[in-house]
């Protein structure tokens, strides 16, 4: 992709677990975010998500593959080089208050990349404040408050603002909205989609929640135990997603409501395991079109129409016919 801000090629994790035993939590996956654009990474617990993040911002070893960011090789960098990136790429995790230190203030919080960026002194950076904290719609008083003194929604808008001082590249947001209230989580997204439009942002979100990560995205990938299955935009996702997991995931999300969704996660752990062991399909186990060739060989991507491809055997022969 020629206006590609990050892109992985065959991107793999391979975790090394002692005793001889090896799990691969990302498996071969290759995709690109374009410069503006909104990625949606969607997949149920386990499947690798945020080890594909950890490894972008360098927080987590590649073992495979290569991450290429703004057309630059930045697999692994050395220590000395990482600073840079993580100037340019900024993430935002599930708990807010984790990433406080209870005694320093919103104000300090906030001003704290901009100083140790060198992007401006100490002074310079408070004067800022109320700027910052607008952007995030709250109020400049917010400032001298302690972390604890802010509810989760306010908690989380301080953390987004944080990130976006330094005017990143690519804000990656895990789960970072997933432990709100539903409300809250809708007010946050709102935000998050006028930021987009605003500063045109580049974004990465990830999430399980397939309803909530189609609202904030243009493009949507589907992770299944490792392995990417579906790519496609997230505006026809109900009307042309193809592959039969991301089908499921969209029979859990939009007909049986809450109730379906938990009991996914609960009945397929052990097939999920199964998957990942395969020398084929990862969904053979729980797939209910699986044929022969599934359990041996694994389908990769392929594009079945404008911005769309499926890593599936049975599905890939029906779209190309
Ligand atoms: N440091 C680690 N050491 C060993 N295994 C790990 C480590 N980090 C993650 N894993 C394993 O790698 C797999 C992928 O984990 P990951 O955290 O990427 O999943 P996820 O998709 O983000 O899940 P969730 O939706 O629960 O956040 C899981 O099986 C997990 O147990
Ligand atoms: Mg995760």
């Amino acid at each position: 992709m020629d206006d590609a801000l990050l892109e992985l090629r065959g991107l793999s994790k391979t975790f090394d677990m002692g005793k001889g035993e090896r799990l691969r939590a990302v498996r071969d996956v290759s995709l690109a975010v374009r410069r503006g654009e909104s990625l949606g990474i969607v997949g149920e617990s386990g499947c690798g998500k945020s080890t594909i993040a950890r490894m972008v911002a360098q927080l987590t070893e590649v073992t495979g593959g290569q991450i290429l960011f703004d057309g630059r090789d930045v697999t692994n960098l050395p220590r000395g080089r990482r600073r840079e990136l993580w100037r340019r790429v900024q993430m935002v995790f599930q708990d807010p208050y984790s990433v406080f230190s209870p005694r320093m203030t919103v104000g300090d919080f906030l001003t704290e990349g901009l100083v140790h960026f060198g992007i401006a002194s100490r002074a310079k950076a408070r004067e800022r404040l109320p700027e910052l904290l607008a952007r995030v719609e709250l109020p400049p008083e917010l400032a001298e408050r302690l972390p604890h003194q802010l509810s989760g929604g306010q908690q989380q808008r301080v953390v987004i603002a944080r990130a976006l001082s330094i005017q990143p590249d690519l804000l990656i947001l895990d789960e970072a909205t997933s432990a709100l209230d539903v409300s809250v989580q809708r007010q946050i997204l709102k935000l998050l989609m006028r930021l987009k439009a605003e500063l045109g942002l580049t974004m990465l979100f990830i999430g399980h929640d397939l309803a909530v990560v189609r609202s904030v995205t243009d493009r949507i990938a589907v992770m299944y135990a490792g392995s990417l299955v579906e790519q496609l935009p997230s505006d026809r996702l109900v009307e042309t997603a193809a592959h039969p997991y991301t089908r499921r995931l969209l029979d859990s999300v939009f007909s049986t409501g809450d109730r379906g969704r938990k009991q996914i996660a609960i009945e397929d752990l052990s097939l999920i395991e199964k998957g990942r062991q395969l020398a084929g399909c990862p969904y053979q186990p729980r797939c209910a079109i699986a044929t022969g060739i599934c359990s041996g060989t694994c389908p990769s991507l392929t594009a079945v129409g404008e911005n769309h491809s499926i890593a599936c055997f049975a599905r890939q022969g029906e779209e190309l016919q």
